[in-house]
């Protein structure tokens, strides 16, 4: 067993060390050779078909799910069409409207999971076209879906998801970058932009994981407390809940994730003295108001670490207690750095609480029961 952990005391820590590979494995046979577009013939999916998408509906669980959050806002962005997203277990009892142009996008790193596969059992009946985004050739998922990305993430064995997610952020990416190339929905040197700054997450991340022992010290002083808060904007906001989930899984630690500007709004009650914040800083747009939402938590005591890009971590430092910088890239691509330090500080939390990292209690890897 020690031999397949290949040196690392746990699969969590191992499979976060291999986020760089799991990235060129899922996006570098996807884009051409020339760096300038993504090719995505394996998908099967027609470009009348693509043009015809008029709403996309993503459904998946837990980690999924918030792979999904961040998909969301890839695709919105990159081709402003619409986009709903459910946890699987909610989408098929709230009735949703479902007509022959949505594409449904399920992402699964299993493929198995109950309650995904009948919202992609669902979707189909109802005569939309399903996507699977899923880890697992072959699985139940990756079988019934009538198009299929797989994430090659390799063999996740840790309950707690981590380069699973991040390919899936990848899969999105390139999806998004996709359907824009196919619809002309960006311009081709925007499309190139981004596709030379995914080549560079890989060594991005190399560079955080080089790091890990500022974040095992966070972790640490985290795992005396029994609450904590991670806040964040937009995508910040959807890492935020999965940093969130991360740390509650394997530490037991409560924690909420809020975005950012919502917390005034009741949450902020619970803030008192020496409770630690989480806020994620990384959108350059929603920079100020973001700093305004920390200020508002540090005024009632909160001890707040900043998750800032590189280049904007001096002016982020003065508005917080610790501040944690990411690589700079471009903010859509950005929740692909940043989940990596919550990875880790919930790694170390667990770890220092001596909990078991890779078998929560009362978690399965894979829920095949709804
Ligand atoms: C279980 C796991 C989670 C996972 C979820 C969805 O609850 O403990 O880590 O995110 O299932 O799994 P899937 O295989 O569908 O991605």
């Amino acid at each position: 067993v020690t031999a397949e952990k290949a040196g690392f005391d746990h699969f969590m820590l191992k499979e976060i060390h291999e986020q760089p590979k799991a990235y060129r494995d899922t996006m570098m046979s996807r884009i051409t050779e020339d760096g300038k577009s993504v090719e995505l013939k394996e998908l099967g999916m027609t470009a009348e078909f693509i043009k015809s998408i008029r709403k996309v509906h993503i459904v998946a669980c837990g980690t999924a799910y918030h792979a999904g959050l961040v998909g969301k806002t890839v695709i919105e962005s990159l081709v402003r069409i619409p986009v709903e997203t459910d946890v699987a277990s909610e989408y098929r009892y709230r009735s949703p409207i479902i007509t022959p142009d949505t594409l449904v996008i399920v992402v699964s790193q299993s493929g198995e999971t109950a309650d995904t596969l009948a919202a992609l059992r669902e979707a189909q009946r109802n005569g939309a076209r399903v996507l699977a985004i899923t880890n697992v050739v072959g699985s139940s998922i990756a079988r019934e879906a009538d198009h299929v990305l797989i994430t090659w993430a390799g063999l996740e064995i840790a309950v707690a998801s981590t380069k699973a997610y991040t390919s899936q952020l990848v899969a999105f990416y390139l999806f998004g970058l996709h359907l824009a190339g196919t619809i002309g929905a960006q311009e081709a040197s925007f499309i190139e932009e981004v596709i030379t700054s995914m080549k560079q997450l890989p060594e991005q991340v190399e560079s955080i994981l080089e790091q890990s022992a500022v974040l095992k010290q966070v972790a640490e002083s985290i795992s005396h407390h029994k609450h904590l808060f991670f806040i964040g904007r937009g995508v910040d906001y959807a890492v935020a809940q999965e940093g969130s989930l991360k740390l509650k899984e394997i530490s037991y630690i409560h924690s909420e994730a809020y975005a950012a500007g919502e917390l005034k709004h009741g949450t902020l009650a619970l803030i008192e003295d020496g409770i630690p914040v989480i806020a994620l800083v990384t959108q350059e747009e929603l920079y100020e108001k973001t700093l305004s939402n920390i200020k508002e938590v540090k005024a009632r005591g909160a001890h707040v670490l900043g998750i800032a890009n590189a280049g904007t971590e001096e002016e982020v430092a003065k508005s917080v207690d610790e501040l944690f910088a990411i690589p700079k890239t471009l903010p859509l691509l950005s929740p692909a750095l940043s989940v990596v330090p919550l990875q880790l500080i919930s790694y170390y939390a667990s770890l220092a609480l001596e909990h078991d990292v890779d078998k929560p209690r009362n978690l399965a890897k894979s829920v095949t029961v709804e």
